[in-house]
């Protein structure tokens, strides 16, 4: 049964990677902001890598000045901190990040890291900035979440996403319900994301308490094809 609105999240990063293909001034990720907040978005979400492989730091600027929310994926490195502190994107999610990954590679690992995840939350959260733990929907990173002061959590969806299989892809959902679960119980908003697409994300966008889903290569993928207002309209209506 369906209790709740989930908000897109839309990532833009893949718009700046085609972008840097060719180092060239667009297409502009700024511009794709405000037609995928056209088509409905409910918040522009991208990540300033340390290497910069597609958003740059006067990208993170110009997005943060539109209306509208925007959302930043970042490593707890400090001076990626200090940009967030100096743009101030309306929230941001702390993920792991390593440089040789084409993409983020599952959850934080809080118990190694959970002195500079602590340090860079409170730094965050002082500025009046939203904080969530991109985490794998497991009960000790929940509550781990919840003890270094997130706000929010969001689910890794990968292994969901990857699961080959109805049993496994129903084993993966049950953890993903669990864990959200747990977060409402303990006074985390809910998020989820990573690899979610136009096949897969009907039953993830049903978790109930669900508050956001943050989905970026398959809108943009598909926006090849069909154009970036429509395939996030597509991706809306999945949801609703
Ligand atoms: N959520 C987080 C924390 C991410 O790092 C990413 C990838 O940037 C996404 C969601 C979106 O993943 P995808 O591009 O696979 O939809």
């Amino acid at each position: 049964m369906k209790t709740n609105t989930v908000k897109l999240g839309v990532n833009i990063d893949h718009i700046a990677t085609l972008r840097q293909a060719r180092r060239d001034v667009y297409p502009d990720p700024v511009a794709a902001a405000q037609v995928c907040r056209q088509a409905g978005a409910g918040l522009i979400v991208c990540h300033l890598r340390q290497d910069r492989r597609h958003i740059q730091d006067a990208d993170l600027f110009k997005l943060c000045a539109l209306k509208g929310e925007t959302h930043l994926e970042m490593a707890t490195v400090p001076e990626i901190v200090a940009l967030a502190l100096r743009a101030r994107p309306d929230s941001v999610c702390i993920v792991p990040e390593s440089a040789r990954e084409v993409t983020t590679q599952g959850g934080l690992n809080l118990k190694t890291q959970s002195q500079a995840v602590g340090h860079a939350i409170a730094r965050l959260k002082r500025a009046g900035i939203e904080v969530s733990l991109f985490i794998d929907p497991e009960a000790a990173s929940v509550r781990m979440a919840k003890s270094l002061g997130a706000d929010v959590v969001e689910l890794c969806t990968a292994a969901y996403a990857e699961a080959e299989g109805k049993s496994r892809c129903s084993a993966e959902l049950e953890r993903l319900e669990l864990a959200g679960y747990l977060a409402d119980e303990m006074g985390l908003g809910l998020h989820a994301g990573h690899g979610l697409d136009y096949h897969n994300v009907r039953p993830v966008a049903r978790i109930p308490r669900l508050g956001v889903l943050n989905i970026g290569f398959s809108i943009i993928a598909r926006a090849v094809f069909v154009g970036l207002k429509t395939a996030v309209l597509e991706m809306k209506l999945l949801l609703s």
